[in-house]
């Protein structure tokens, strides 16, 4: 149980005996709405599965819509969650307008998002960060720019730093590369950096957060990538010896790239930097990837072991449709999809080895959230209007069919679990 008022942090001691019946998603849309689905789940429940020692995900489960915001129109497009303070930022890329704008929520018991401030920003903000003390870092895709703002209150946005990228000319893939085009803001490992993968500039982008306020940024070294291939999003897994490895998703060339991350001290500043270890296309090493595919989503596992991609334009596979329409009665039974590739990896060199190709749950997997305990997958599935749950085997990686489905009207940008 949640509540309108209190910080969860607090109501976790009040609450502890308390079960949770059911899992708040939240989904953002390209129709202007942030939905939050409630999911259900068929017995036994994940967590129920895990203390008999099974990692199998349930079998079925159902997705129902119970509110919706348009708090955050025009076009949401990405969604970060602070669940301690039981707050929800959103991203409003501005397809349709001059600006771009961010919104923050307080979330409820009964799904609903309460508005608290939305402000205007500059064009086409697509990923956000919480970091540092109270600092929110957005990429701005159409707008070239990482914009800081400071939630420290919530009910009061307060932009304080804002770096915009040029570029001499158009990258290799004119069409696409024709301005800086920050793509997602992350953390790395240490917290004490923010990186920005750049598709229009193919680098990475690196910033190290002020030891002292904890808000304001300075720009170090970015990490040039390959020329033309379009820098999207990034992962981090932690290897046997405690060192991480980055793994870098480029759209434009559909590939996978690992590096080590060496952390050391330069004119008494910390830095970090990257050592490129290997490419291999997104479905593997020395497997095709379809002309037409843009790859899009990465993430490491919870518990490290296992990377997901989702790559778009593909149409592999045909799978039952998830949400047929009762009322319809050219809903067809069966659909095309979209690929999600999963990856081991080796936990000495953070080699990666094909594990498994798996449908998405349908078109265009944009962004997908894995739950803490990694039983679930949640799939924004952009060209369907759909959201999919996907089972997740916690101990082999591989995805299952599809758990629970809903369809959320418009392009669905990014759906996260409430957790
Ligand atoms: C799950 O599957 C079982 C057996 O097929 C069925 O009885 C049950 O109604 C399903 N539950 C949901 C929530 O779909
Ligand atoms: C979510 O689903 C559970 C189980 O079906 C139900 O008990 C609960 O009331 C639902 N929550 C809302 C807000 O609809
Ligand atoms: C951030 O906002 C808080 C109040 O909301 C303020 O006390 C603090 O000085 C601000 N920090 C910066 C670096 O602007
Ligand atoms: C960027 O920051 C400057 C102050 O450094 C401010 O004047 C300007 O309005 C900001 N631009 C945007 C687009 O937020």
């Amino acid at each position: 149980m949640k509540s309108t008022l209190l910080p969860r942090g607090l109501l976790a001691l009040t609450t502890l005996t308390l079960q949770a019946s059911a899992t708040f998603l939240y989904a953002a849309s390209y129709s202007g709405d942030v939905t939050t689905l409630n999911l259900t789940l068929a017995e036994p429940t994940p967590s129920r599965a895990r203390c008999n020692g099974a990692t199998k995900p349930p079998a079925n489960g159902t997705l129902v819509e119970v509110s919706s915001t348009n708090g955050c129109a025009g076009s949401p497009a990405w969604l970060e969650l602070d669940y301690d303070n039981a707050l929800l930022y959103c991203s409003d890329e501005g397809l349709t307008k001059a600006t771009g704008s961010m919104s923050s929520f307080r979330t409820t018991d009964d799904g609903e998002l309460i508005l608290l401030n939305k402000i205007n920003t500059k064009q086409g903000p697509v990923s956000s960060v919480l970091y540092g003390k109270g600092g929110l870092a957005v990429a701005h895709y159409a707008g070239s720019m990482l914009n800081l703002i400071n939630v420290t209150d919530p009910e009061s946005l307060t932009p304080f730093q804002n770096l915009t990228f040029t570029l001499d000319g158009p990258g290799p893939n004119k069409g696409r590369q024709d301005a800086p085009h920050p793509h997602q803001t992350v953390l790395d490992p240490t917290g004490k950096f923010i990186l920005v993968p750049d598709l229009g500039a193919d680098l990475v982008r690196v910033f190290a957060i002020s030891d002292e306020d904890g808000l304001t940024v300075t720009a170090g070294e970015p990490l040039v990538a390959a020329a033309g291939s379009g820098p999207r999003h990034i992962s981090f897994a932690e290897k046997k010896d405690g060192s991480f490895v980055m793994y870098l998703i480029s759209e434009l060339s559909n590939t996978i790239t690992a590096y080590n991350v060496v952390y050391g001290e330069e004119e008494g500043e910390e830095g970090i930097s990257f050592e490129e270890v290997f490419v291999i296309p997104t479905h593997g090493e020395g497997e095709e990837v379809p002309k037409t595919a843009g790859a899009a989503e990465i993430l490491v596992s919870p518990d490290g072991k296992f990377l997901t991609i989702s790559s778009r334009m593909e149409d592999a596979f045909t799978i039952p449709n998830p949400t047929p329409s009762e009322d319809d009665e050219d809903s067809p039974a069966e659909i095309p999809s979209d690929t999600l590739v999963t990856f081991s990896i080796d936990s000495s060199s953070g080699a990666l080895t094909l594990v498994q190709k798996a449908p998405a749950g349908g078109r265009g997997p944009r962004q997908f959230t894995i739950n803490k305990e990694g039983t679930l997958v949640a799939v924004a599935l952009q060209a369907d209007s759909r959201v999919a749950v996907i089972g997740r085997d916690v101990k082999t990686g591989e995805l299952g069919g599809v758990i629970a489905a809903a369809v959320v009207k418009g392009g669905v940008t990014a759906v996260i679990f409430d957790e």
